[in-house]
């Protein structure tokens, strides 16, 4: 089994970052009105994240600034107060500045094939995947998630590169029915172990982009630690689609659309 690490791509993709940003000034701004320790724990570290590599990074607590702000890249942290979808508090991002394709016009814009900013996530999923050689175009891809900033986006961009895409989620009768199928499975649910060797095939490419914290304090996917030796690759939690997720944000912040 091949472990599909996104290290070696995350470093790849920050060093080309911080040689753009020393010819340039690039800015990010981070819009958060969240006080959800996990959310301040996530701001941080991609703050710290974008000066390592040169970018100025701004923390803006403030949602009516979104539609105003002129940074290279802005980013909405969610939870978002209220009942407003976050995507709704979205659409008030630029376009051309929404590095994590939040605003509903970017997925829009995604699903016709015209330029748009995809969720970071969901590109970072595609970049592992080319990034060590699996084949996309003609294999059956399952997408497990079916949420706007993973799950929908990543369907499109797997439809795009010419792969037969199903999406499962939880109303989907027969999880293991569908799953049998892939050859490659990408599982966005966040439910640590949902995915059980019953769930594989051994010539099956995982690849885990669950993060869910563990009691005491750890990182694990939505794949049972059961499935690993049981299927041809997969990409491990942490290490796997984290880093790189991070370093497309600012890959998108400093090179733009
Ligand atoms: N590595 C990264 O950089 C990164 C970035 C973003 C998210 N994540 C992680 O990825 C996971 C998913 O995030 P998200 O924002 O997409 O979550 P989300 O909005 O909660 O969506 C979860 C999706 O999984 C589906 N689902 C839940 N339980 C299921 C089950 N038992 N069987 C099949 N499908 C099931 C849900 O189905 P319904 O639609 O029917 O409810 C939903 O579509 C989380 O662990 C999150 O922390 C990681």
């Amino acid at each position: 089994m091949i472990s599909l690490s996104g290290k070696e791509l995350a470093a790849e993709l920050r060093a080309r970052t911080a040689d753009r940003a020393a010819t340039r000034k690039v800015r990010l701004a981070i819009v958060t009105v969240t006080d959800d320790p996990s959310s301040a724990w996530y701001v941080r570290s991609l703050s710290m994240a974008a000066t390592k590599v040169g970018i100025q990074c701004e923390i803006v607590r403030d949602l009516s600034a979104l539609s105003t702000l002129d940074a290279d890249g802005v980013i909405l942290q969610t939870p978002v107060p209220g009942d407003r979808p976050a995507a709704e508090v979205a659409a008030a991002i630029d376009p051309e500045r929404d590095v994590d394709g939040a605003n509903p016009v970017s997925l829009g814009r995604l699903a016709c094939g015209l330029p748009a900013f995809p969720p970071a996530t969901a590109e970072a999923v595609v970049r592992l995947l080319d990034h060590h050689g699996v084949e996309i175009a003609g294999r059956q891809a399952v997408v497990v998630g079916r949420s706007t900033v993973v799950g929908k986006p990543l369907a499109h961009l797997l439809l795009d590169r010419d792969a037969t895409v199903t999406v499962a989620h939880s109303r989907t009768k027969d999880l293991a029915a569908v799953t049998l199928a892939a050859d490659i499975l990408v599982v966005a649910a966040g439910r640590p172990g949902l995915l059980r060797p019953e769930h594989v095939r051994p010539d099956t490419i995982v690849i885990d982009v669950g993060t869910n914290t563990t009691d005491d304090g750890g990182l694990v996917g939505d794949v049972h630690p059961a499935v690993a030796g049981r299927v041809a690759g997969l990409s491990p939690v942490p290490g796997g689609v984290g880093p790189v997720t991070t370093a497309v944000l600012l890959h998108h912040t400093a090179f733009g659309l």
